[in-house]
């Protein structure tokens, strides 16, 4: 098992550490930003933290905890996500509507959910019989720090909409002149590979089967895209030149009028953002965030380079190693430009690395039984997988064989890019 459960007695551990984490994330927000939702892929904080208690009531103490009293039942479509086999989801763009159950009642359903939790884990031993409530406790960890991250972007999207660009958490680290790392091209060596979860610990679902492939020896970029670098392509009409983009992308572009990453706004002739400690000036050398896998891959057209595939960069994080990196815990909630490091840096941490690969089942990929089946596979189509963590990730969450996915257009997650080339 993973680091989210050394042992069956280290799982209680972790299950108080993983809940008390989401209660300290929303501890900077007042009452009204709990409810708000900006746009249809965010939810209200306070929606975050109900749903992830009902994954364990629903997929762990109603069927195993005989005699376990559901906080309330009404409660169960209004914060089951998308689940169709064990109910009817309320509809998401209509979260930020729930003004009930208030946020003292979810805190008071979270403290229902974490005794029922904690009883049932102080009488679990580890007989084989247990297995699957063992598995089940670990993916709804898991899944409760999915949501850490997805509170952390979401709270960004609340606050970062508000004309008062609220601070959620002083930045403490602020740095004096940064002198990145010059971009290096490292040559990965191709051949015979493997990719997909190599069976120690926790994986999802997505992660496996591990399955051999040849690849073609490769280059890859020894750090993240910065935004100098991102700000040649905007002045250089990056956004005004239909030829740089994907069909997809270019109407995107007029769609939305994009002009720049999310969170950029330019004033008086220079280029601000928004970030956790509110808005301020852009910072050259921190890798550029807030792109879409559009931005991406017209940035990469533009460079005369592309975006790695999922499996060259899981190959090359099987050379290079991931870590350590800029995750959630180092409490800076935003990307850390690279200083100083031999070979592929940021791998782990600081953005989410759009890759060129479409979201698809791996060969021979069978998705969990049951209810909890619905969890990957189901979105295996039209979406693009994102790789190595971000500021915003739990470090014990991440892993060189983790598949994250979302729309193309989608630049919400603190997402970024890194070049790859042919040699
Ligand atoms: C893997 C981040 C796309 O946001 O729906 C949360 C994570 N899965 N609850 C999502 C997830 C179930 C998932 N992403
Ligand atoms: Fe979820």
């Amino acid at each position: 098992m993973g680091e989210n459960s050394e042992s069956v007695s280290g799982q209680l551990e972790a299950y108080c550490r993983v809940r008390r984490q989401s209660e300290m994330l929303c501890k900077p927000l007042t009452v009204e930003d709990y409810v708000v939702q900006t746009m249809p892929d965010v939810s209200p904080p306070k929606w975050h933290l109900a749903h992830a208690s009902w994954f364990f009531e629903t997929f762990i103490l109603v069927p195993y905890v005989s005699g376990y009293r559901p906080f309330d039942v009404r409660f169960h479509p209004l914060f089951n996500s998308y689940y169709q086999g064990v109910g009817t989801p309320f509809p998401r763009d209509r979260r930020g509507l729930l003004s009930r159950p208030s946020v003292v009642d979810i805190y008071r359903y979270r403290r229902h959910v974490d005794e029922a939790m904690t009883e049932l884990m102080e009488r679990l031993d580890d007989r084989a019989e247990n297995r699957d409530i063992h598995l089940l406790i670990e993916l709804g960890l898991h899944h409760e720090q999915q949501h850490q991250e997805l509170l952390l972007t979401d709270i960004k999207h609340i606050l970062g909409n508000n004309p008062l660009v609220p601070v959620y958490a002083e930045d403490r680290f602020a740095e004096e002149e940064e002198v990145p790392v010059p971009l290096r091209w490292i040559k990965v060596q191709g051949g015979e590979t493997a990719v997909g979860h190599d069976g120690n610990g926790f994986c999802f679902d997505n992660e496996l089967p591990r399955h051999r492939m040849r690849m073609n020896e490769f280059l890859l970029a020894n750090r993240l895209v910065t935004n100098v670098e991102y700000l040649e392509f905007i002045d250089d009409g990056g956004y005004a030149n239909p030829l740089l983009w994907l069909a997809d992308g270019w109407a995107s572009v007029q769609r939305e009028g994009w002009q720049a990453p999310l969170y950029w706004r330019k004033m008086d002739g220079a280029w601000r953002y928004f970030t956790l400690a509110g808005e301020e000036p852009l910072t050259a050398e921190e890798p550029v965030c807030h792109v879409s896998y559009f931005e991406a891959d017209a940035f990469a057209t533009w460079a005369g380079k592309r975006l790695p595939s999922e499996e060259e960069w899981e190959h090359a994080a099987g050379t290079a190693g991931l870590w350590p990196g800029n995750y959630l815990e180092s409490g800076r909630f935003r990307p850390q430009a690279a200083l100083t490091g031999e070979g592929v840096l940021q791998l782990g941490g600081d953005v989410w690395e759009w890759t060129q690969s479409a979201y698809r089942p791996y060969p021979g990929f069978r998705p969990w039984a049951n209810a909890v089946g619905e969890y990957n596979g189901k979105f295996m189509c039209s979406q693009m997988v994102l790789r190595g963590g971000s500021c915003a990730t739990p470090e014990s969450h991440i892993r060189k064989s983790y598949r994250n996915f979302f729309y193309p257009h989608n630049r919400w997650q603190f997402m970024g890019i890194r070049l790859a080339q042919d040699t």
